[in-house]
């Protein structure tokens, strides 16, 4: 199964592809963390694109499209993959559609996660995660039990995305409005397109998905 998680900033796309790869088997491509990766490692990628992501801007379309090319030819991706953050404008559309056929595979479904603009804020300000394992948390709606410690790993270190503060992220709803957004209209038309609502619980917005990949309501989403 190969899908695209669609959705602003803070819509809940990281958190719900873990649970799909976790449901699945299927890889979770998120361009974001491959960037961030990047930047951590000082790769001439990283280099270049931490800047413009502590700007909320978005990384030039072809360098993008050289990362996601070069990782679905790896042989975990055989299995199916979640693509979370890719792709951002219509040329990248354009380019994966295109990158899809080269290879004969093909999107069993787009699904579009839809959350209110305040609520996202929200969920970005006070998102931390854990430094050592990666288990995301937020200030109100995931803290760990123990106070200071991640429930995953143990570690009592926990760290914050550069680019999560409120001015960063009205910069990223920009760039989502006016460059993401528009790509809607390239995957509405197909039956693979479906609308989910993103603003209830962790849990409901899954079963949501869930029902949405495995055919129940999935005429078109809505
Ligand atoms: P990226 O890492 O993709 O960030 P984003 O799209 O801004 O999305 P986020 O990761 O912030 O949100 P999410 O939807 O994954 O939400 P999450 O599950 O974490 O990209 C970062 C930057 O990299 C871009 O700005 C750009 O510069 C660059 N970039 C990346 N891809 C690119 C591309 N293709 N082209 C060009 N540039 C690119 O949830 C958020 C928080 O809310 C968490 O704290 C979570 O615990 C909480 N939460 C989740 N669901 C719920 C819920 N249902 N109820 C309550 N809280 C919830
Ligand atoms: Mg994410």
């Amino acid at each position: 199964m190969n899908l695209i998680l669609l959705g602003p900033p803070g819509a809940g796309k990281g958190t719900q592809a873990q649970r799909l790869v976790e449901r699945f088997g299927i890889v979770q491509l998120s361009t974001g963390d491959m960037l961030r990766a990047a930047v951590k490692a000082g790769t001439a990628l990283g280099t270049q694109a931490k800047a413009i992501m502590e700007a909320g801007e978005l990384v030039p379309d072809d360098l993008m499209v050289a990362l996601i090319a070069e990782r679905i030819d790896e042989p975990d991706c055989a299995q199916g993959f979640i693509l979370d953050g890719f792709p951002r404008t219509v040329a990248q559309a354009e380019a994966l559609d295109h990158m899809l056929a080269e290879r004969g595979l093909a999107l069993d479904k787009v699904v579009a996660m839809e959350v209110d603009e305040e609520a996202l804020i929200q969920r970005i300000v006070g998102r931390f995660s854990c430094a050592d394992c990666g288990a995301g948390y937020h200030d109100q709606f995931k803290r760990p039990a123990v106070e200071g410690v991640c429930d995953q790993c143990g570690s009592t270190n926990f760290t914050r995305r550069a680019d999560d503060n409120r001015e960063t992220m009205i910069a990223r709803l920009a760039a989502y409005h006016e460059q993401t957004a528009p790509i809607i209209p390239h995957y509405e038309a197909g039956g693979r397109f479906a609308r989910v609502d993103g603003s209830g619980g962790i849990e409901a917005i899954s079963a949501a998905i869930v029902a949405v990949l495995e055919g129940a309501g999935a005429a078109g989403g809505r």
